[in-house]
């Protein structure tokens, strides 16, 4: 009794409305910027901003409205790539309004001739002219993601801030159901009735309105995947994913980055075994066990209905999908004559074609079958242009999605594993992801393990590796949506309306410090890497290393100095390597850093870093097992630092060294490695949604943060 009348009185206190949860402040780092600096970041941010609408007023329009880029053809540093723009631009390209996707074959050719000419533009003021140029008559979509491209790939854009995907394009991040009360507060001017507020998650708090949302349930995800969707729809790990593909676009010619040619894909590899293994650790914590296989022919269990919607409704993809055979024969003809060519190349031990030749049995090979399996520019350069028809992952995609037709040249109907920014949510991503990785394990059971003598770091031992409780809580984080709202020219003109924010609890964990005690013989400087992986399998059962290597997540890389005798290393979670805190918002940085003269500093040196609140997985209320591993050896630095892909380039060894390839166990139990059994604990409620429920609206996490 009593507790209902609690109950009661909490939603009536809910109900009155008006209880303001003021966001979490954090302050991030930022650095200094010169004027110029400040100048250029303001132009971009206007270019990416409110990309619905083409506001008149606004500079870029005033820019590009009349701007022509056939007059300027001498300001480009590449003619061919003028030529190749103009002659689409001349048919016409993909109207507004409608989606843009990459994987649409004739959409992909028109932004990549569209960043060709923002790419070679000659110097900042044309590169301005010609985004705005696209800015005002081109596909909101398709400029965007070109923009983003140029605007991380030029030389003179080094350090300019991109805003966060989901603040450019927040229906790629969000279900439906915040659209329906975004759409009803602007258009009855806010919360005026009793039947819409606190009840249905919305609030307005000071100047803005705040609507909650949760994650997908099980109306949309089957069999119980609907347990990991605070993971797979987090807007941090989906923004990670984007800047993968904006960094690393498939299509990209390496001119564009030459240091890049010998470790593409080799990074293609590393980065979807380490997403795919961190995946894995949260299906453990979740009870959801191993990733399920499939095949082209049968069945495909893993149903996935998203309710998003971008311009339309998101195709929905049936549990026990059959892919209709006769709709998509020579999609799957291709799809397993690629499967089977790599096999039979496997087995002869070397690939022959494309004018190449390349051995399978060195492990630098990796790089080549990288290429191979993304099919990407660096794959046919010894035979011309990038215009290959027949990419494996773009064909996998569409017959995957559930989207039975696309015919015309711009028909194309939204689906999940359409864009990048939605990819992650459909549980067949990882599915088709892992099936990859299951080819280039056969590739990596053809090199030679690591010997003792590899491994072997003389006269350093690890005698102890301490971590204290790993604890993780989820709390609430605010992102603004506005730029998927449609203003009035007055709203547009006064910066004092109101604007719309998503309140989403998320995954996080406490701070946390590993400490390895280390007995050295040696002095120089050494390597340390930190692993986590999984101790038991889906079933509970142990799992034997080798079995087991590549489902290890690489946290951390640092260099250490050791010294004659003990060394005592304390390492933080907030020093790890590999990680960057949530993007600030732009209208903070806007508001307080930049004229202030400083942009934040992770943003313009690592944007595409992997969110540091997701390091570890979700846990258990009593505490999930895992495997730490530490793993020390001697530092040689990279020949060549790899200025745009910072977060990878470390030392000279691979990437992921030493489970980058099968392992011997044996070899594994050197002096200087040591595997520590380790818990992560959840703490709080166990499900997002409980924080969003009616009477909880207000509901601070009680979990302390520290
Ligand atoms: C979130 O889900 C819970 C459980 O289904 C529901 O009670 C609550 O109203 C939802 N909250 C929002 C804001 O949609």
């Amino acid at each position: 009794m009593k507790t209902v009348l609690v109950l009661a009185s909490l939603v009536a206190l809910a109900l009155a409305g008006n209880i303001v949860i003021p966001p979490k402040h954090v302050d991030c780092e930022v650095k200094t910027v010169d004027q110029d600096f400040i100048t250029k970041q303001k132009q971009i941010f206007k270019l990416f901003y409110y990309i619905g609408h083409v506001d008149t007023e606004a500079e870029y329009y005033k820019t590009g409205k009349d701007y022509d880029i056939e007059e300027h053809v001498s300001d480009y540093t590449n003619k061919q790539a003028v030529e190749e723009f103009l002659n689409l631009w001349k048919v016409g390209f993909l109207p507004k309004n409608i989606p843009f996707s990459v994987f649409n074959d004739r959409s992909r050719q028109e932004a990549v001739a569209l960043f060709h000419v923002l790419y070679y533009a000659k110097d900042f003021d044309v590169f301005y002219k010609t985004a705005s140029f696209a800015r005002v008559y081109m596909n909101e979509g398709q400029f965007l993601y070109s923009c983003y491209i140029a605007v991380l790939h030029r030389p003179d854009l080094k350090g300019i801030v991109v805003p966060a995907p989901y603040e450019t394009n927040p229906e790629l991040f969000t279900n439906e159901d915040v659209w329906y009360r975004v759409h009803r507060i602007k258009m009855q001017n806010g919360i005026d009735t009793n039947d819409f507020g606190p009840e249905y998650g919305v609030s307005h708090e000071e100047n803005r309105y705040v609507v909650y949302a949760n994650y997908s349930d099980n109306y949309v995800y089957a069999d119980g995947e609907d347990k990991i969707s605070y993971f797979t729809e987090d807007i941090g790990l989906n923004a990670y994913y984007y800047y993968f593909h904006v960094f690393f676009p498939f299509w990209m010619e390496s001119e564009v980055q030459p240091l890049l040619k010998e470790h593409r894909g080799e990074v293609y590899y590393n980065f979807y075994q380490q997403l795919l293994a961190r995946y894995y650790l949260e299906r453990l914590s979740s009870g959801l066990g191993e990733i399920p296989d499939y095949s082209w022919n049968h069945q495909i269990e893993a149903g996935y209905k998203p309710f998003m919607k971008y311009y339309y409704n998101f195709a929905q993809r049936p549990s026990y999908y059959q892919i209709p055979y006769e709709k998509h024969i020579n999609e799957l003809q291709v799809l397993n004559t690629f499967e089977q060519t790599f096999i039979q190349f496997l087995q002869q031990g070397h690939f022959k074609a494309f004018n190449q030749d390349v051995d399978l049995r060195n492990s630098k090979s990796v790089n080549f079958v990288g290429n191979f399996w993304q099919g990407n520019a660096d794959l046919f350069t010894k035979v011309g242009p990038w215009n290959h028809p027949y990419s494996y992952e773009v064909i996998a995609r569409h017959v995957l999605s559930g989207v039975t037709s696309n015919s015309g040249k711009y028909d194309f109907v939204p689906s999940s594993l359409g864009f990048y920014q939605t990819s992650l949510r459909d549980p067949a991503f990882y599915q088709l992801y892992s099936r990859i990785m299951k080819y280039f394990v056969e590739f990596k059971k053809s090199l030679t393990p690591y010997t003792q003598d590899a491994l072997h770091y003389v006269g350093v031992k690890i005698n102890d590796v301490k971590v204290n409780k790993l604890v993780t809580y989820f709390d609430f984080y605010d992102f603004e949506v506005s730029n998927g709202v449609y203003f009035s020219k007055e709203e547009m003109k006064s910066s004092r309306w109101p604007y719309y924010v998503v309140r989403q609890p998320r995954l996080n964990h406490k701070p946390f410090t590993v400490s390895v005690d280390v007995k050295s013989d040696v002095e120089g400087e050494a390597v340390f890497k930190i692993f986590l992986g999984p101790k038991y399998d889906g079933k509970g059962y142990p799992i034997d290393l080798e079995e087991n290597w590549q489902n290890f997540v690489e946290l951390d890389w640092f260099v250490q100095k050791l010294t004659k005798g003990q060394n005592k290393i304390e390492r933080q979670s907030t020093d790890f390597f590999y990680t960057k805190d949530d993007s600030t918002p732009i209208r903070e940085i806007v508001e307080k850093y930049l004229a202030d003269g400083k942009v934040p500093s992770d943003m313009s040196v690592k944007p595409g870093a992997y969110p540091h609140r997701l390091l570890l997985p979700k846990g258990t209320s009593g505490g999930f097992p895992y495997w730490i591993y530490v793993v020390a050896y001697p530092y040689q630095p990279a020949n060549k630092q790899v200025e745009t892909i910072r977060v990878y380039a470390n030392d000279n060894k691979p990437l992921g060294y030493p489970l980058d390839r099968p392992v011997n166990s044996v070899y594994f139990k050197q002096p200087n490695m040591f595997f520590e059994e380790v818990r992560v604990y959840h703490e709080g409620e166990i499900y997002p949604y409980e924080y969003n429920v009616p009477y909880y609206t207000y509901h601070h996490n009680e979990v302390s943060q520290h």
